[in-house]
C-alpha cells in the first residue's frame, strides 16, 4: 500500500490502490499488528520512566493534569485546540473531503481519520458513507422502550434508553459468551462500534420527531451522506442546514481521552463491556450541565437574557446581567474549560460559519456580544482558568437559525457525534489489549499522614 508522509503531525496519506483500500476494516487489519509492536517497544523501553509528579492539589482537584491514560484518537494542545489525528480543526475543514469543494468536512471522512490516522479519498469516505448506512437498521424494540418513557422524558434519557436497547444486538457480548480469544476482541468491537455509529442518528432522530414533532417520523434517504440524512431524518432539508450538521459532527466526536463522556466510555469498556455499554455510560455523563448538557443551557441562559432584557441589549446591561448570574451562585454556561486556555477552536469555527451564513441573526450578534464582555468579568473573578468560550457557547444559536430550536435536545446532537470518537477508540483498547482502568484512590486521613511522614 504507497503511503507518503506529510509534515502534518503523525497523518499519513492514503493512495488508493485496490478495492481493498474502500474497505475500513481491512485498513485496520493491516494496522493493528504496527500499533501493536508498537505500544509493545514502548513499555520496553520506557516503560519505567516518570511523566510527572502528583500533588495533593491534582488528586483533589479532579486530577487534573495527571497523564493517565492512553488515547489515540485525538491529543487537546491548551493553548492550540483539539487535533484529530494530529489535525487540527482548520486542517481538518481542508483536507477531509467534503460534498463540494471547500465544504464542510464529511463526518465520515473524521471517523476513517480517527481510526486509521490517514486522510480518506472521496471514495473511501463514499464506501463508507453507504455501509453505514447499510448497518443503520432499527429492531422494533428498541422504538418501544423509548415509547416506554414519558414524552416529558428528557431527550438524553430517552437516548440513553434508546442505546440500552440496542445493546441486545451486542456481537461483542455474544462472542464473549462463545469463548472468543482475547486477540481477537477488537473484531465485534469493531462490529458494535460501527453498527451503533450508523444506528444512533436513526434513534436520535426518532426520539426528536416523537418529543416535538407529534411523533411525524422522517424515512431516511440513503443516498444521502451520514450527516445530511441525520439532519434530514431530524426534519431539516436546508443545504446551510446539511453543511452545519456536517460540520456540528465533525467537530464534536472527540476531545482526547480524560474529558467525562470519553473517560468513562474508557473506563467502562476497560472491563469489556461492549460498545453499547460503554457508549450508553458516556452518554450519562455527557448528560450533565458542566459537560455536554452546557450546549442547552447556553441557549436556555441567552434565551432568558432576551426575555429580560430584549434582543439589544446594551453592553453596559448584559455586564450586569452576567454579573447577576455569577452572584447568583451559578456558572455563565458556554464559557470555562478543564483544559483549554484560549478560545476553543470549535468555537471558532462556528463563529466563521455564521459569520457566513447567518452574520444578522439577532441571537448570533449577541453571542458575539457575550465574546466581549464574558472574559474580561471572569477573568476579574479572579478564580477562573480559562475565561474564554468553549464549543457549547456558540452552537445553540446556529441550530436555533435554521429552526432547531428545541435546546432540550442539543445535548443527544453532542452525543451522536461523540458516537464516532469513542468507539474508534474503543476499537483500539481492544486492539491493543488495554488492561482493566484501576487508579488508587486514598482517604482524608491518608493523605494527612502521608504529608507528616514526608516533613517529620
Ligand atoms: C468547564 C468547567 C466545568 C471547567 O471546570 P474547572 O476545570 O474546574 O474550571 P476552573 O479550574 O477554571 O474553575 C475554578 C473556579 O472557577 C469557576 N468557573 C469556571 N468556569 C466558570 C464559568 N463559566 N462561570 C462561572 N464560574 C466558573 C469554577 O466553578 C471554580 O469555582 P469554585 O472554585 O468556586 O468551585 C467550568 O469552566 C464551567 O463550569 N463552565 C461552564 C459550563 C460549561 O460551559 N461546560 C462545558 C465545557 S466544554
Amino acid at each position: 500500500m504507497a503511503q507518503q508522509s506529510t509534515s502534518l503531525g503523525s497523518v499519513r496519506w492514503l493512495q488508493i490502490q485496490s478495492a481493498s483500500d474502500l474497505d475500513l476494516r481491512s485498513q485496520l487489519e493491516e494496522l493493528i499488528p504496527e500499533q501493536q509492536e508498537c505500544l509493545k517497544k514502548l513499555k520496553t523501553d520506557y516503560g519505567k520512566v516518570q511523566l510527572g509528579n502528583i500533588t495533593a492539589d491534582m488528586v483533589i482537584g479532579g486530577m487534573r493534569g495527571i497523564i493517565g491514560l492512553l488515547w489515540e484518537t485525538s491529543l487537546l494542545d491548551p493553548d492550540e485546540g483539539i487535533r484529530f489525528r494530529g489535525l487540527s480543526i482548520p486542517e481538518c475543514q481542508k483536507l477531509l473531503p467534503a460534498v463540494n469543494p471547500g465544504g464542510q468536512p464529511l463526518p465520515e471522512g473524521l471517523l476513517w481519520l480517527l481510526l486509521t490516522g490517514k486522510v480518506p479519498s472521496k471514495e473511501q469516505v463514499d464506501a463508507l458513507s453507504k455501509e453505514l448506512s447499510s448497518r443503520s437498521s432499527i429492531p422494533d424494540h428498541v422504538y418501544k422502550a423509548i415509547d416506554a418513557l414519558p414524552l416529558s422524558a428528557h431527550p438524553m434519557t430517552q437516548f440513553t434508553t434508546g442505546v440500552m436497547a440496542l445493546q441486545v444486538q451486542s456481537e461483542f457480548q455474544k462472542a464473549y459468551e462463545n469463548g472468543i480469544s482475547k486477540a481477537k476482541f477488537w473484531e465485534p468491537t469493531y462490529e458494535d462500534s460501527l453498527n451503533l455509529i450508523a444506528q444512533v442518528p436513526v434513534v436520535a432522530s426518532y426520539i426528536y420527531r416523537r418529543t416535538y414533532k407529534n411523533g411525524q417520523v422522517v424515512a431516511a434517504n440513503k443516498s444521502l451522506d451520514y450527516g445530511a440524512n441525520f439532519s434530514h431524518m431530524l426534519g431539516f432539508d436546508d443545504p446551510q442546514m446539511l453543511e452545519l450538521m456536517r460540520l456540528y459532527l465533525t467537530i464534536h466526536s472527540d476531545h482526547e481521552g480524560g474529558n467525562v463522556s470519553a473517560h468513562t466510555a474508557h473506563l467502562v469498556a476497560s472491563a469489556l463491556s461492549d460498545p453499547y455499554l460503554s457508549f450508553g455510560a458516556a452518554l450519562n455523563g455527557l448528560a450533565g450541565p458542566l459537560h455536554g448538557l452546557a450546549n442547552q443551557e447556553v441557549l436556555l441562559w441567552i434565551k432568558s437574557v432576551v426575555e429580560e432584557c430584549g434582543e439589544n441589549i446594551t453592553t453596559e446591561h448584559l455586564k450586569d446581567y452576567v454579573w447577576k448570574t455569577l452572584k447568583s451562585g451559578k456558572v455563565v454556561p458556554g464559557f470555562g474549560h478543564g483544559v483549554l486556555r484560549k478560545t476553543d477552536p470549535r468555537y471558532t469555527c462556528q463563529r466563521e460559519f455564521a459569520l457566513k451564513h447567518l452574520p444578522d441573526d439577532p441571537l448570533f450578534k449577541l453571542v458575539s456580544k457575550l465574546y466581549e464582555v464574558v472574559p474580561p468579568i471572569l477573568t476579574e473573578l479572579g478564580k477562573v482558568k480559562n475565561p474564554w468560550p468553549n464549543v457549547d457557547a456558540h452552537s445553540g444559536v446556529l441550530l436555533n437559525h435554521f429552526g432547531l430550536k428545541e435546546a432540550r435536545y442539543y445535548t443527544v446532537l453532542f452525543g451522536v457525534s461523540r458516537s464516532m470518537g469513542i468507539c474508534s477508540q474503543l476499537i483500539w483498547d481492544r486492539a491493543l489489549g488495554l488492561p482493566l482502568e484501576r487508579p488508587k484512590s486514598v482517604t482524608m486521613e491518608w493523605l494527612e499522614n502521608h504529608f507528616k511522614k514526608v516533613s517529620a
